[in-house]
């Protein structure tokens, strides 16, 4: 029997995990513009929903990320020597990072990073028997408010992983955020691998946020559902659409729950009313250009290196150094 590591902590300080639903629907509900923050999508259905979503033949993301990882595995593991780290940012299942795994011969340690403690035991169980030679060591954290790592990492290499055009759910400007936090965490020889989608026909990407059979709009409505569940809200689920429009003043996909009829619903105690079409603004999905990405790193303090496409230039991963 392997031994499987213990999830380790990181201070308050230095990363928090206080995400508190209730506080932040209230908040967003009372806003001119409704808004809920897409993070809170995931609860078990939801993050069962978006697996769905991933397999949808209209959402092209997850495919084609995998197929260039598959391609360009060989040449970003390259760089790798032993003792160097590889830290991914919101870990969730780590299925990508076994594409880059399968290429790795050196003995390196992997830090998968997420703030969900069943995801990171599940993976960490399932990648020690299928890489018994790796040093795993699970960090339960939030990485968009993470800016130290614990000790015993200061002097090794490390790349970050940061996959799933996650990054899009982010403002460009809260992105250049982020993007140098990780570079600080990553420290001076650092480098991160990050996918991003890219921008292409309205056409094709509107589809990939509505798709035919309706589990998009399920992941969307099921935020009321949880609101519902968790927060002992009143909130009529046939009363509400799903609708994606691309916004290309912007360069983003906006997803929105729209009320169908004039009412009010409670959540966390209070009551908020809706007007006949007025909507929930529930999540950006900002697409970009090559150009415009690398910009965007750049101003973060990065240097793009490489970068990596399909054929149909739907999808990127790009080497930051
Ligand atoms: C996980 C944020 C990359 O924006 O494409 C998929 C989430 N939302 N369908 C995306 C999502 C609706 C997804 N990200």
């Amino acid at each position: 029997m392997r031994h499987v590591p213990t999830l380790e902590r990181l201070p308050a300080c230095v990363t928090t995990i206080t995400d508190d639903f209730s506080l932040s629907v209230i908040h967003g509900l009372s806003r001119v513009q409704k808004t809920l923050p897409c993070r809170f999508f995931y609860d078990a259905r939801g993050s069962n929903l978006f697996e769905e979503i991933t397999r949808l033949a209209e959402y092209y993301p997850t495919r084609t990320e995998i197929g260039i990882l598959n391609g360009c595995a060989a040449e970003i593991v390259d760089g790798f020597s032993s003792g160097d780290v590889l830290l991914e940012f919101g870990s969730g299942s780590s299925l990508k990072t076994e594409i880059l795994l399968d290429h790795i011969a050196d003995r390196i340690t992997y830090v998968p990073l997420d703030v969900s403690e069943a995801a990171l035991a599940d993976a960490t169980a399932r990648l020690g028997e299928r890489y018994p030679e790796l040093e795993i060591r699970p960090l339960v954290a939030d990485f968009s408010s993470l800016t130290k790592l614990p000790n015993g990492f200061r002097d090794s290499r490390k790349t970050g992983f940061f996959p799933g055009s996650t990054i899009g759910n982010l403002a460009p400007n809260e992105a250049i955020t982020l993007l140098s936090n990780f570079r600080k965490v990553l420290g001076k020889q650092g480098r991160l691998i990050i996918g991003v989608d890219l921008k292409k026909d309205p056409r094709v990407l509107v589809r990939a946020y509505n798709d035919a059979s309706g589990v998009t709009a399920a992941f969307n409505l099921n935020l009321l559902a949880r609101i519902n569940r968790e927060l002992a809200g009143t909130f009529d689920l046939t009363a509400f659409h799903h609708k994606a429009i691309y916004n290309p003043r912007v360069g983003r996909i906006e997803m929105h729950l729209v009320s169908d009829c004039m009412q009010d619903a409670t959540a966390a105690g209070r009551s908020f009313h809706f007007n006949m079409g007025e909507s929930i603004h529930t999540e950006n999905s900002y697409k970009y250009t090559l150009a415009e990405f690398r910009e965007l790193a750049e101003k973060a303090g990065w240097k793009a290196n490489r970068v990596w496409t399909d054929d149909g230039e739907q999808f990127s991963v790009h080497e930051l150094i």
